[in-house]
């Protein structure tokens, strides 16, 4: 239960708010932060600051229409509404709730302001969008990007709790997993589950799945299954290094970080699977031998997954992206030069970003004649390859199904 007067759980996700606002930092890093606080009120405070996040212009909009004077973007009144009105909207606290836990909160500062505020709001009502709008800037870059459908798409998703997909090392597992616990499977090795506490689930103890969301499981498919070695750059915590060694492949498995390769480590022990694994910085590290194929899942801003996490949509910032940018084109230039002729190199980001996807390939296959994009012929029927040959999975995409992260995917295949 969280602390009967509440407000611990309301102060941290002040915290964590300023944290991901102001700072940058990722929700899950921002909550590592607060510490000493009872379980469930953590819970609570993270599940307050997603809600924030998930409805940050509509929470603005109604405190704006209320307001006489625009109250500063950083301002502790403006916070403390955000996270009362948050709660009302998506948690469905009961209003003595919020303003008990509110008012503390602005303690010698502007109390009276946020009591009248958050009194008018409470008596007018406040109906729960069930597609709020997300940051105007994005709105904006995706509207150019992709279209009207995929932002309206992705404003509905936002607020809707994603499914859980699962990858099986062995597809015939998969499929007898799907029909026992009432799942679907999409493609071979998956299925897809309602929302549930992962750890609880049948065969996780035994490493029989691990949890990948069914986009992100598509550029381990498309390398060809007759590659021998194949190299996993920037692999950590290892979900297609585990798809990848439970296709037979030989796997070596290259990341930077320390702390997310001990994941990899341990989920390759999970699963009994095995992979050669180098700490290591891909911009100065070379092979010692060239590979059939490699995948590389490069660092990126993350944007496709904003439906687990809200807020990329307020870290992905235009410099950040440019930068994101630049990396990824220097490494898989560098990715290009380890690959035997006829080998293939599959690039794949996490990113609705078309500077992150599609403008890398663009620049990479401008400036080398040697590589031409081959669209992956063994991909699940729902991807759909561009006319390019690579594969751009927006929101909207199975949406009736639970919908997947955007991704951007492309394969190409060195020149004999
Ligand atoms: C998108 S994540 C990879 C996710 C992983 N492929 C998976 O399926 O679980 C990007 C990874 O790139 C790693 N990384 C970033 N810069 C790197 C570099 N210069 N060299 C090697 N790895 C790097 C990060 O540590 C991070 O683990």
């Amino acid at each position: 239960m969280p602390s009967t007067e509440g407000l611990p759980a309301r102060r941290a996700a002040l915290q964590m708010l300023d944290s991901v606002l102001r700072r940058g930092q990722t929700l899950d890093a921002a909550a590592a932060r607060v510490r000493g606080l009872a379980p469930a009120d953590h819970g609570l405070a993270i599940a307050i600051s997603g809600e924030v996040l998930r409805r940050l212009p509509d929470l603005d909009a109604l405190i704006d229409g209320t307001t006489r004077q625009r109250l500063p973007d950083d301002s502790k009144a403006r916070m403390v509404l955000r996270l009362a009105l948050a709660q009302k909207i998506g948690l469905q606290t009961p209003d003595h709730a919020l303003v008990a836990t509110a008012l503390p909160l602005v303690d010698g500062g502007p109390r009276r302001l946020v009591h009248g505020v958050l009194g008018t709001l409470l008596r007018r009502g406040m109906p729960a969008s069930d597609a709020p709008h997300l940051p105007p800037d994005v709105e904006e870059r995706w509207r150019a990007a992709w279209g009207d459908e995929a932002v309206e798409a992705a404003r509905r998703q936002i607020v809707k709790r994603p499914p859980l997909d699962l990858t099986f090392a062995d597809d015939a597992e998969a499929q007898a997993y799907a029909a026992e616990h009432g799942g679907i499977s999409l493609a071979p090795n998956h299925v897809r589950l309602e929302s549930s506490s992962v750890t609880a689930l049948a065969g996780y103890g035994e490493g029989r799945w691990w949890v990948q969301d069914l986009a992100a499981s598509v550029p381990a498919r498309a390398i060809p299954a007759e590659a021998s070695q194949v190299l996993d750059l920037c692999a950590a915590p290892g979900g297609k290094t585990m798809q990848l060694a439970a296709a037979g492949h030989q796997v070596t498995s290259v990341d930077s970080s320390e702390s997310r390769l001990g994941r990899l480590r341990e989920n390759l022990k999970r699963t009994h699977l095995s992979a050669d694994l180098l700490h290591a910085d891909a911009l100065k590290w070379k092979p010692t031998r060239a590979f059939d194929a490699i995948l590389l899942d490069a660092p990126c801003s993350a944007t496709g997954t904003f439906r687990r996490h809200p807020e990329v949509l307020y870290r992905a910032r235009p410099k950040i992206v440019a930068d994101n940018a630049e990396l990824q084109g220097q490494l898989l230039r560098r990715a290009a030069g380890w690959l035997k002729a006829g080998g293939t190199l599959v690039y794949s980001v996490c990113s609705l970003e078309p500077q992150e996807g599609e403008a890398v390939i663009e620049a990479f296959l401008g400036e080398q004649s040697g590589f031409a994009p081959a669209a992956a012929a063994e991909l699940p029927q729902f991807v759909q390859p561009s006319g390019r040959g690579w594969v751009r999975i927006l929101p909207g995409l199975l949406e009736s199904g639970g919908g997947l992260d955007g991704f951007f995917i492309a394969r190409l295949v060195r020149r004999g």
